[in-house]
């Protein structure tokens, strides 16, 4: 087997999907403490900690900056490579944190067990199923009084459609939490609290019927073994190729500050989740083992250094091999570029990489001539699809403050938008400049940056719109009805894409009731 084979197949590229405050990055630093990358635990902390100073416009880019290196976090687990690709939540929840889901192969969930299933894990699920990403699902802080597991099993199986089977099964919760059985290997992992960065293993005991259980957990024992029994004829059993087909996902609990529950969820994942995936290019699918290099852009980011617009083009590698000083086709622009300086993010630093490969990310500096999308070859024509924009969920009229830099601005919406974190919006009435965004802070760094970068000063109106969707007919005088009909609701976007602008969810319900002939769509392909 090649070098790049073996490597490649070593490799696994997810993301964590949850809530706010369901345990994300208290889990991130865990998996990075499994896996052996303790000092970059550290630096999860610390953004952590600065999330919430967004108010100040030095402490944003900071933060900013922070997040470049904590995108991607590299570690190994039981010889395989994880690249864990981090999506932002929070103020700075974007379209980069949907898009990035486009860049995985499977991803972990995680669902807070007092909480169960909220929004945003709702919305992160809806992007997965855009390619039936297969998910692990882990459930969190059962050191905690929380819902019933078979309570939480039902409302993930009801509410994200995906059927759930439990690997390990929760013995109590909160005070009398005990630990977790795992069904698969017939065996108790008892409980032991460990803070911080220390492990501590607790004890395992083989087999339900072992005497040595009623010795430790007295009557809880009893109850666990009619627990299971019900539990296993309730609920499924692990089918692999379910979960690779998105169709089920395996379910684990424990408590993720106390490091338990963690390395039977890393061990899972280790041998459950699939390498790097083939993709599907405008022109033909292409497999992660072919020898030629080929990856697409699917997030742009601002670089620590606002004085230079340098910022970065985070690519995930599709095929082949990236190595030092290669030459790459920027296929949109039909130009041969020279790659020396590609940065990876392993460690706590950010080194120059000398060779990554397909499902590692790899960071190109970028000068303004890479956009979210793009795809790069080694010399091929392709175009990789399924790099949404998706459709905003927050919308502010841009009003200029000084009216002779209306080209300006122009000009700094128009390249700041290209980055994908926000949308542009052109009414077909009116000369507005409406910006659609998915999360708020992303207005305010649009702001800030018209104004470093563009020297552009700007304020933010509401404007009456809560969602949009693109819309397209396959009937030609049908749609020109409909734009004649429609024409106050309906925008151009930054590309040009005939958009539908609803004053509410109500009013796009009726706008859709009224043309069936119209679709509208929520999603659309770069
Ligand atoms: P997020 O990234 O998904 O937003 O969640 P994060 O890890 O920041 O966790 C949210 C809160 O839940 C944190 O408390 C964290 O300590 C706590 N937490 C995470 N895992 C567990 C767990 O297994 N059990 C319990 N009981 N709590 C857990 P915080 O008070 O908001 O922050 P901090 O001051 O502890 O950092």
């Amino acid at each position: 087997m090649s070098e790049t084979l073996q490597e490649l197949q070593r490799r696994r590229t997810f993301a964590i999907i949850s809530h706010p405050d369901a345990g994300k990055t208290t889990l991130t630093e865990k998996l990075l403490l499994f896996g052996g990358a303790i000092q970059l635990a550290g630096s999860v902390k610390g953004r952590k900690a600065a999330r919430h100073a967004t108010s100040d416009w030095m402490e944003m880019e900071k933060q900013r900056g922070i997040s470049v290196t904590t995108s991607v976090m590299q570690f190994e687990h039981k010889d395989r490579i994880f690249n864990l690709l981090d999506t932002p939540g929070h103020e700075d929840f974007s379209e980069d944190t949907y898009r990035t889901l486009t860049a995985v192969d499977s991803a972990l969930m995680v669902i807070d067990s007092a909480k169960g299933v909220e929004d945003r894990t709702i919305k992160l699920m809806e992007v997965c199923r855009l390619r039936d990403t297969p998910i692990l699902t882990f459930i969190n802080k059962l050191d905690r009084e929380g819902r019933e597991p078979i309570e939480l099993l039902d409302e993930v199986e009801s509410v994200l459609k995906i059927q759930c089977a439990p690997i390990t099964w929760p013995i109590g919760m909160g005070k009398r939490f005990k630990g977790v059985y795992n069904l698969a290997e017939d065996a108790v992992h008892l409980f032991s609290p460990s803070h911080g960065d220390r492990i501590v293993e607790g004890e395992k005991i083989q087999g339900l019927d072992n005497p040595r259980l009623d010795e430790v957990l007295g009557d809880q024992a009893d109850e666990l073994r009619t627990e299971i029994e019900l539990v296993q004829g309730a609920s499924h059993t692990f089918d692999h190729a379910a979960y690779l087909a998105g169709k089920q996902t395996p379910v684990f609990f424990g408590s993720a500050i106390n490091n338990f529950g963690v390395l039977d969820l890393l061990d899972a994942f280790a041998d459950f989740a699939p390498g790097p995936q083939s993709r599907q290019a405008r022109e033909r699918t292409v497999e992660a083992e072919e020898e030629k290099f080929s990856g697409f852009v699917f997030k742009i980011q601002a670089n620590m250094d606002p004085a230079h617009r340098d910022r970065i083009a985070f690519l995930r590698i599709c095929s082949g091999k990236y190595t030092k000083g290669m030459k790459m086709h920027h296929v949109r622009i039909g130009k041969a570029v020279q790659i020396a300086n590609a940065i990876t993010f392993q460690a706590d630093s950010r080194v120059n990489v000398e060779d990554a490969y397909a499902g590692d990310i790899i960071g190109l500096h970028n000068h303004g001539t890479i956009q979210v999308g793009d795809t790069f070859s080694q010399g091929e024509t392709l175009k990789y699809e399924g790099v949404p924009y998706f459709a905003p969920e927050l919308f502010r009229r841009v009003v200029l403050k000084d009216p002779l830099r209306a080209k300006a601005l122009q000009k700094g919406l128009q390249q700041l938008t290209e980055e994908g974190a926000t949308q542009l919006f052109k009414p077909l009435k009116n000369n507005d400049l409406i910006l659609g965004a998915v999360g708020v802070l992303q207005f305010d760094v649009t702001a800030f940056r018209l104004k470093s970068e563009y020297n552009v000063e700007c304020v933010y109106d509401n404007v009456s719109v809560t969602t949009a969707r693109w819309v397209t007919c396959d009937d030609p005088k049908k749609l020109e009805e409909f734009k004649r009909k429609l024409f106050d609701n309906l925008a151009e976007d930054g590309s040009g894409y005939l958009v539908y602008l609803a004053s509410s969810r109500v009013n796009l319900a009726l706008a859709q009731e009224r043309w069936p002939e119209v679709k509208f769509s929520a999603t659309r392909e770069l």
